[in-house]
């Protein structure tokens, strides 16, 4: 029973594969889960709405302009409110069709309008014929829901349905079963994992908006000021949020990191690219808390020339600088205030840092400021971190940065319930 109380959203496109997901559905439950199943149109030609619904044991539902009846969502929203109780919904099989509407944020079918209305996990098993597959059509699509945030499991490698063999063959459901075991079920026993404080759920509902990674102030076509910052420990953290059950929204400077699952990422430049885009997001999502990891450049040349300086002719001396927006600054003056979390990347010894984080974050005016040294923790996995609030200065001790990203969370998670 690794999925007990778990309940998932089983989205049906169409295509011959859909056979194997009537015994994925019976595998989930006998895991303990509940499963709603939902088909496209398509997804009905191959294997009857009738099948799914003895096998779920609850009515399948397809068309996006009836209103299910009895146990059914009664307020004529069913693409809103039949994702409200779900951990995540999986589409299995997802057609290329079916990939190219999600790719698109197109409203076809019920199925389709769910998953654009949805604030849960969306995870995708494609099926198809290998040519369909690796059409640059469909391998753009995939890359557009990958850079949503989105999880695309497979596709496996083998015979196909049409004759053919090679990549497309939607995953077995035991495959699928233990993706969604090891992404929902009870956290894994390995002492690695030990460490890590369990934080699933800890942040329910709440709407993140944080950033990540350095910022690059172009100088000219060719040249710009930037910083070491990878991203990687803003990424640990937004992936972490996304099991803490929060929204998130990650503006991310100039990184070669992928998207974590579920997490929503805009890609930015310049800092005031940043701050724009951190004012916008904190609007439109409502965010609760704000978590500004990026290593923003304080300065930006007054303006970028047109054209590479050359060498000789004096004017990179003549760059005029400008000091660029304070993004933490302008989100905790915002009113209602996000609860604000800033880092300060600091060279020098750890107590040098302890000496400095307190009347920082005076400054700065938030409620939790965490240190690290830059030096000695950019590009790498792993990072030491000093949390600084109201209580004083804690020290926390080495660990990867998934692992630390765990226990800020947890700490948010305690500065969140004493806020409300
Ligand atoms: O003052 P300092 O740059 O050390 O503060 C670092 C913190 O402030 C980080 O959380 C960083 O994301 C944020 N910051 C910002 N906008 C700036 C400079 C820093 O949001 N222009």
């Amino acid at each position: 029973m690794r999925l007990l109380h778990r309940h998932f959203i089983i989205g049906i496109t169409g295509g011959i594969a859909a056979y194997k997901t009537c015994e994925l559905v019976r595998r989930l439950q006998d895991e303990g889960a509940t499963v709603q199943v939902i088909m496209t149109e398509a997804g009905t030609r191959f294997v009857s709405a009738l099948t799914f619904q003895a096998l779920s044991g609850r009515p399948v539902y397809s068309d996006p302009w009836t209103s299910p009846e009895g146990s059914g969502p009664a307020n004529g929203m069913p693409h809103i409110d039949l994702s409200r109780e779900a951990d995540a919904i999986l589409i299995a099989p997802a057609s290329a069709d079916f990939i190219a509407q999600l790719a698109n944020g197109q409203t076809e079918s019920l199925l389709a309008t769910l998953c654009l209305a949805r604030e849960i996990p969306l995870l995708v098993a494609p099926a198809m014929n290998r040519q369909m597959w690796q059409n640059p059509a469909t391998q753009r699509n995939i890359a557009a829901l990958r850079e949503d945030g989105i999880t695309i499991l497979g596709p496996g490698r083998g015979d196909q349905a049409c004759g053919e063999v090679g990549d497309g063959r939607l995953l077995e459901p035991e495959e699928l079963l233990q993706h969604l075991v090891d992404r929902f079920g009870p956290q894994s026993s390995a002492p690695e994992a030990a460490r890590f404080p369990n934080i699933r759920g800890i942040l329910q509902g709440a709407s993140i908006v944080m950033t990540a990674g350095p910022t690059f102030e172009p100088i000219d076509p060719v040249r710009g000021i930037t910083n070491r910052s990878s991203g990687k420990m803003g990424f640990a953290i937004a992936q972490a949020a996304v099991l803490a059950g929060a929204r998130v929204t990650l503006i991310a400077g100039p990184v070669h990191l992928p998207t974590p699952e579920g997490v929503a990422r805009i890609d930015v430049q310049t800092a005031e690219q940043m701050h724009q885009t951190v004012m916008q997001c904190i609007q439109s999502t409502s965010a609760e808390i704000f978590i500004g990891v990026a290593a923003v450049a304080d300065w930006r040349p007054e303006t970028t020339q047109p054209g590479k300086i050359k060498k000789n002719s004096g004017s990179l001396q003549d760059i005029r600088w400008v000091e660029n927006p304070d993004i933490l600054a302008a989100v905790a003056r915002l009113q209602p205030t996000p609860i604000c979390v800033g880092f300060a990347a600091e060279s020098g010894s750890l107590d040098d840092l302890r000496a400095l984080l307190p009347a920082k974050r005076q400054r700065k005016q938030i409620p939790l400021l965490v240190g690290n040294i830059g030096a000695e923790t950019f590009g790498e996995d792993t990072n030491q971190i000093m949390l600084c609030d109201d209580h004083g200065v804690t020290l926390l001790p080495p660990a990867s940065k998934l692992e630390l990203a765990h226990h800020l969370l947890t700490h948010i998670a305690t500065l969140r319930h004493h806020s409300t």
